[in-house]
């Protein structure tokens, strides 16, 4: 009997009636583009949550953690959309359950059976590998199974990422959808608004490490406000775009609902197109609220209503150093881009393609989406020396980890290297492309 299993049955007596696998994720590359309804390119790995799960007492949700960390808790159905302080792990059960119910998943079997939970985790916190999503949708599943509802994977990504927004932060569909379609020795094309997955192999004479830059990232907590910025510079981007559009004899433009749209048919434009344009339409300095209000001629209101909001009252100020619209727009544009070209470098295994591409992904997320920091960039430029083939940081950024990859042949120099860059005390360690979450326990 493994860890969650075992402790399940001695905090609750009995055996659980299920165990599912939430896998973390890393992005190959494609950052902040999911939002904006372009494409990326994560695999799931094998560092997952292992939850051990069976019907509790009618009414009752009880959720306990192997780790002191995370405090047990038991909740009653009824209050489930009474939100904890932020960065209290039960408000993943409560993001997943009212995702659930507002899509009309969960019935009132939840109620009749109750659910217990024990999350024993091997995927760890505030690194970047997406253990919160991977909370979510191990919730979701324990939900799910104990109440037996039949579900279909790519509706449930779509229902948890829309979920996910109930603890605060705006993120798009990407780490759902890998925690629950990822496939071993595949990296996912995911492309967004309509959700679609392609499996690409990834497979060959390279690895994958991770370094750990050892800065926190709580995209819920600490980083939200700055997570939160970057999809409301790329709407508000999107609209004075569209602004300019519509006076330079391209109202169809006016369509788009988000930037993905305007590459997809029916409008169809080339990334370049789109890329060319952007100078012409974006100023290069920062906007105040000011100057948007009478840009895009909207009453003060009307700003915050439709581009501000990031939760019921909760409006998004406009940051010190304005919103820098163009840099964003030139950023998520040229990263889809080079997702596509990603795809294409991983089916002809080109590495230095790859390389790069992930090199330039980087330096993208530095300059332009600025998400990254000094200790990533360290990471990324001692990667270089130590013999990756190319590096960047991975996921939501302002911390977490690095994504170097790296030929098998050279593995043993590179970890050398680092570590003697680094210091002996660098985390580092290798992930690979693993499946989905699972059920691996069925009574
Ligand atoms: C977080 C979000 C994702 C995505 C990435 C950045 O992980 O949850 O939806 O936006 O950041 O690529």
């Amino acid at each position: 009997m493994g860890g969650a299993e075992a402790e399940f049955a001695q905090r609750w007596g009995g055996n659980a009636a299920r165990v599912i696998r939430a896998p973390g994720r890393v992005n190959l590359i494609g950052e902040h583009t999911d939002y904006n309804g372009l494409p990326v390119l994560p695999f799931a790995i094998a560092q997952s949550h292992r939850l051990a799960v069976g019907a509790g007492r009618p009414g009752v949700i009880e959720i306990a953690n192997a780790d002191p960390a995370y405090p047990a808790k038991a909740i009653r159905v009824e209050d489930v959309g009474a939100f904890s302080p932020a960065g209290e792990w039960d408000n993943y059960l409560r993001a997943a359950l009212l995702g659930l119910r507002d899509a009309g998943l969960l019935g009132t079997e939840l109620e009749r059976r109750g659910l217990r939970v024990l999350v024993a985790s091997g995927l760890p916190a505030r690194v970047g590998l997406s253990s919160s999503s991977a909370l979510v949708v191990g919730f979701a599943l324990a939900a799910l199974h104990v109440c037996e509802v039949r579900y279909d994977r790519l509706e449930l990504a779509e229902v948890l990422a829309e979920a996910e927004h109930y603890v605060g932060t705006r993120g798009g569909g990407m780490d759902q959808t890998v925690c629950l379609l990822g496939r071993p020795g595949h990296a996912l094309r995911i492309d967004f608004f309509p959700l679609q997955v392609e499996p690409v192999p990834f497979e060959g004479d390279v690895e994958v490490y991770l370094a750990d830059s050892g800065v926190h990232v709580e995209k819920s907590g600490r980083n939200r406000s700055q997570y939160n910025r970057r999809p409301i510079e790329c709407r508000l981007a999107l609209a004075v775009f569209q602004a300019w559009a519509r006076a330079n004899g391209r109202p169809e433009l006016a369509a788009a609902r988000y930037w993905g749209d305007l590459v997809k048919p029916p409008l169809g434009l080339t990334h370049e197109a789109v890329s060319s344009m952007i100078p012409q339409a974006l100023a290069p300095i920062p906007y105040s609220t000011d100057g948007l209000e009478e840009h895009l001629g909207l009453r003060e209101t009307d700003l915050r209503e439709t581009y501000l909001t990031v939760g019921a009252d909760d409006y998004f100020a406009q940051p010190s150093d304005g919103f820098k619209l163009r840099q964003r727009a030139a950023h998520v544009v040229a990263e889809a881009w080079r997702v596509e070209e990603a795809v294409g470098a991983l089916r002809r295994t080109d590495w230095p393609e790859l390389g790069r591409l992930l090199d330039a992904s980087h330096a993208s997320c530095r300059d332009l989406y600025e998400i990254s920091c000094p200790e990533l960039d360290r990471l990324v430029e001692a990667a270089g020396y130590a013999g990756a083939v190319g590096s960047r940081l991975t996921g939501a950024g302002f911390g977490g980890c690095a994504l170097h990859l790296v030929r098998r042949a050279d593995a043993a120099g590179f970890l050398d290297t680092m570590k003697r860059l680094l210091g002996e005390s660098l985390s580092l360690f290798r992930v690979g492309p693993s499946g989905g979450a699972e059920i691996i326990k069925s009574l």
